[in-house]
């Protein structure tokens, strides 16, 4: 009790307050978010991301080395297809966007970490999650694609796959046909409490992939549930997922506590385009210190309980993290 006790005590010296710092944001807690885009020579901003760009394969190599050497260890792939069709099946090609930026990226920097985004959104005309019958996504066929999709991933040498659709019973699927294939050692990191958000209105012009019609409420989550994102995390696990995930972060922390104290698996965090945009445009007008609000906000969502933080932030903030 005061005055015998003094909080403040541990606080005035910088060397005791880092002494007693409960969280730490490491360089290897980060992984960066990439858009692949067909062609040669393209790099193109998206204005509402400002830092942001979609890269082909020859630019996201020379992009990935230089992030690499200042400590970027880990990148998660989206890909922009030249064409786009119904079902998303460009998506399952041999020589398909994502499918040659990984074989790429494993040839010339062998020791990233290339993780690789399941999803159709960005390869079907209509620009949802999957295939279309009656107006609506249709679950297991869709869930078909999708493991398609990740063997075809599988075989060209990717490090991990996030299966990022919410369709029921996926991971299931994809995790069977992935063993099925010989693939029995690639790691899934789920999209498991993936919420329908307004904060990733920004991503969908980065990926060309915003709906045509309609939404994506009929999969993914109502930002008001709780529960039931432990029920689909409880469901990923079971089928065989072995990092789940939370997306977007900076809305869902209690999400992300609440989960990695419930099960024993390692925890991802998405935060989003939306939230980046925030901090973005906020810096623009001079209205922020960027590099502490990053750093406070990454430091937040690594103290709820996430693992690892997908973060568009990270090529911003990995060398103050690495000094
Ligand atoms: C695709 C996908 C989305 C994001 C990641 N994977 C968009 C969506 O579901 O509409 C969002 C990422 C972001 O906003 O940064 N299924």
């Amino acid at each position: 009790m005061f005055p015998y006790t003094r909080l403040r005590r541990l606080r005035y010296n910088s060397t005791l307050r880092a002494m007693v710092q409960e969280t730490q944001l490491l360089p290897n807690n980060l992984i960066m978010p990439m858009f692949v885009h067909y062609g040669k020579g393209v790099k193109n901003p998206i204005p509402s991301m400002p830092g942001i760009f979609q890269y082909s394969v020859d630019l996201l190599i020379h992009e990935c080395s230089r992030l690499y050497n200042l400590g970027v260890h880990s990148v998660l792939l989206f890909g922009i297809p030249e064409h786009k069709d119904e079902t998303g099946e460009c998506a399952c090609l041999e020589n398909g966007i994502v499918q040659q930026a990984i074989i790429a990226l494993k040839k010339h920097i062998p020791d990233l970490f290339v993780i690789a985004d399941v999803c159709n959104c960005e390869y079907t005309t209509h620009g949802h999650c999957g295939t279309i019958v009656d107006g609506d996504v249709h679950n297991d066929i869709t869930c078909k694609t999708l493991a398609q999709q990740s063997v075809s991933l599988a075989r060209t040498g990717v490090d991990m796959i996030a299966p990022s659709d919410m369709m029921d019973g996926r991971i299931g699927i994809i995790r069977k046909e992935l063993d099925a294939h010989g693939f029995e050692s690639l790691p899934i990191m789920a999209y498991s409490a993936k919420y329908a958000s307004a904060f990733y209105a920004l991503f969908r012009d980065a990926a060309q992939s915003t709906p045509m019609f309609g939404d994506r409420k009929t999969y993914q989550m109502n930002p008001a549930n709780k529960k039931e994102a432990l029920r689909e995390v409880e469901l990923d696990i079971h089928e065989g997922a072995d990092i789940v995930m939370v997306k977007p972060a900076l809305s869902y922390l209690d999400i992300i506590h609440t989960i990695s104290s419930t099960y024993n698996v390692p925890v991802a965090a998405y935060n989003v385009s939306g939230e980046y945009a925030m901090v973005k445009a906020a810096a623009q007008q001079g209205w922020i210190d960027e590099e502490n609000m990053i750093l406070e906000i990454l430091t937040s969502i690594k103290r709820a309980g996430a693992n690892m933080i997908i973060s568009y932030h990270t090529q911003d903030i990995i060398s103050t993290l690495t000094k």
